[in-house]
């Protein structure tokens, strides 16, 4: 899977956030280890701490699907170059890591897409 397509995925899946608190809407996909896609979308909530990040939103659609190691996720935010996972979410995202690690896609300055790695992101994860 092209990595520009992961992101057009994500892209379209912040299109459909539920962010009436923030109005930061964010989308992410995870391409997992059978070669197949899920989308997130942050939704929030009226408690505030109940919001669910896109990130998140999208491994919880990939479990729930089977899946249980993820290759990458690209991540969107209209509102914000490169926009990086939260501190939870960086440790959700180690949680199904590949052998090979996570790549992290974010979209940079013009438009380029920027490849970062969860172990880069998050270094001496938590981990049983
Ligand atoms: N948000 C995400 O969806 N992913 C992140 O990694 C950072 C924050 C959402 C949560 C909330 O709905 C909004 O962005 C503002 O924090």
């Amino acid at each position: 899977m092209d990595y520009k397509e992961l992101m057009e995925k994500a892209k379209k899946a912040s299109e459909n956030s539920y962010s009436p608190y923030s109005n930061f809407p964010v989308g992410a996909c995870v391409l997992a280890e059978s070669g197949k896609t899920y989308i997130g979308t942050n939704v929030e909530n009226a408690s505030y701490g109940a919001t669910i990040c896109a990130e998140r939103s999208a491994i919880v659609n990939a479990i729930v699907n089977g899946e249980r190691k993820l290759c990458a996720v690209a991540i969107y935010g209209p509102k914000m170059k490169r926009c990086a996972p939260c501190g939870p979410c960086r440790q959700v995202i180690n949680e199904f890591r590949s052998d090979n690690g996570v790549d992290i896609i974010l979209e940079g300055d013009n438009g380029e897409l920027e490849l970062h790695t969860i172990d880069e992101l998050l270094p001496l994860g938590f981990d049983l």
